[in-house]
């Protein structure tokens, strides 16, 4: 089992000034940062992201709102790091979260949720690769 993940703080949550909020949460739970970067995702980064979603009718306004501003994209450290996101993460849909979850308390809908996590050690991989050579990761 892989000790990285990826995570995008998504655009609702630098919108409103969450992402030191977030990232706090993040490093609470014992989480290292070991990439940031603060990215505008273009239209087709957002697609290609999000591919394994195209046929779905979310799709479209996926993208618009992954597009919408800017993110905060970062590689996370931690031991059974992606399991361990998607719980603090809780549901994709916030009214359905956990309480105490990052969804919970920070996003606003099912598709304006505050953050993304990796949903298995290939993506994570994948994920980061997409944004980080393996160089700029410390
Ligand atoms: P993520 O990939 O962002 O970590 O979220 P997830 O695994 O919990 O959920 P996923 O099914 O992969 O969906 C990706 C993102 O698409 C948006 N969404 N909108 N309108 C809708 O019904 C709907 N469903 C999903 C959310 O932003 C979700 O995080
Ligand atoms: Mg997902």
């Amino acid at each position: 089992m892989s000790n990285r993940t990826f995570t995008i703080i998504k655009p609702d949550s630098v919108r409103k000034g969450n992402f030191g909020k977030i990232i706090d949460r993040l490093e609470s739970e014992g989480f290292r940062v070991l990439g940031l970067k603060k990215v505008s995702l273009s239209q087709k980064q957002a697609e290609s992201f999000y591919g394994v979603h195209r046929e779905r009718p979310f799709f479209g306004d996926l993208v618009r709102y992954m597009t919408s501003g800017p993110v905060y994209v970062a590689a996370l450290q931690r031991d059974g790091a992606v399991a361990h996101l998607r719980k603090v993460m809780g549901a994709t849909d916030p009214a359905k979260a956990d309480a105490g979850t990052i969804r919970k308390d920070f996003g606003e809908s099912i598709e304006q949720n505050a953050i993304h996590g990796s949903d298995s050690d290939e993506n994570a991989k994948i994920e980061i690769g997409f944004f980080f050579a393996e160089s700029e990761l410390v």
